[in-house]
Formats: structure tokens, C-alpha cells, sequence
């Protein structure tokens, strides 16, 4: 049997873009028949939301698209996570910057940008709502986003 793809998505507050990118990427696996051949989570490099439910612009979001982002609550990300995922995939540059903080392994582990995956992206980082409060734009990126990495995961492995 095949080792089952993690993928782990990662932001600075694990409360607006990357629980999005988490709900919208395991909505996506259930629309493809995927539902528990990739497995998915998110986390954040900060620690100031933990515990806490996805802010209030995201599940707004979610509702009105109709994706499910029950029983998700914030944490950070851990030293362990670079063992126990074989993507990471972060919204923007200063979160690499803070991943490699973290932990400088690189070896075992596919470490990105959600923005990498799409040709011509409207930006190369996806933009925080937590800010400008735009979230019906980070969506369309992360949507984007996710649906490239999916054809790239799929086209890399053999998921059956
Ligand atoms: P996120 O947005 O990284 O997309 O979850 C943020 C949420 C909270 C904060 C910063 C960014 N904060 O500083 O509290």
C-alpha cells in the first residue's frame, strides 16, 4: 500500500488564509473521490491564535462556498511537522523566512509556496485579509492555488 501524501498548510496566525487553503484543498479532495487518500492540515509560525476557530472574514467565506471547516482550530507549527508532512506550503516569503527559523530541514520534505503552483499568478504571495480585509480575493487566489497543487501532487504520485 502507498504511504498516504500529507500536505501541510501554513500561514503567520492559522486564523484567516491557511485554515482557507486547508478547507478549500480537503473540499477539493472530496469533489475528486480523494477524501482519505491526501491528508491535510494547517498551522501557523505564530503562536497568537492558538486554539482558536478560523477568524470570522474566513468562515464567512466558507459558509457562503458551502465548505466545511468544522472541528479546525489554530495551532503552531512544530519542528516535528518537517517528519510528518511531505508538503509544506506556505502563503507568502516572510513565512518561509520563519519556517526555516523553525527548523532548517529541507531533506524529506516539499517545501513551497501555494503561489509557485500557478503560472501567472495575480500575486506570488497570497495576500493576508487579516489586513486588508479582502477575503473574498485571497480566495480566488488560494482557490487557484490549491486546485494547481492538487494536479501537481496527483500528476507526481501514485494515489490509489
Ligand atoms: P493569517 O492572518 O496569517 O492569514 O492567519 C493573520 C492573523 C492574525 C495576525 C496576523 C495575520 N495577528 O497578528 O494577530
Amino acid at each position: 500500500m502507498n504511504k498516504m501524501i500529507s500536505v501541510l498548510f501554513v500561514c503567520l496566525g492559522n486564523i484567516c488564509r491557511s485554515p482557507m487553503a486547508e478547507a478549500v484543498f480537503r473540499d477539493k479532495l472530496e469533489q475528486k473521490g480523494l477524501t482519505g487518500k491526501i491528508s491535510v492540515d494547517s498551522a501557523g509560525t505564530g503562536d497568537y491564535h492558538v486554539g482558536k476557530e478560523p477568524h470570522k472574514g474566513t468562515r464567512e467565506l466558507l459558509d457562503r462556498n458551502h465548505i466545511s471547516y468544522e472541528g479546525m482550530l489554530a495551532r503552531q507549527v512544530s519542528y516535528g511537522d518537517w517528519s510528518k508532512f511531505d508538503y509544506i506550503i506556505a502563503m507568502d516569503d516572510q513565512n518561509i523566512t520563519d519556517l526555516s527559523r523553525i527548523n532548517k530541514e529541507t531533506e524529506d520534505v516539499y517545501i513551497a509556496k501555494l503561489m509557485d503552483f500557478v503560472d501567472d499568478p495575480g500575486d506570488e504571495n497570497v495576500p493576508d485579509p487579516y489586513y486588508t480585509g479582502n477575503f473574498d480575493y485571497t480566495y480566488e487566489l488560494v482557490s487557484e492555488g490549491c486546485s494547481k497543487l492538487l494536479d501537481f501532487i496527483l500528476k507526481k504520485h501514485t494515489i490509489s
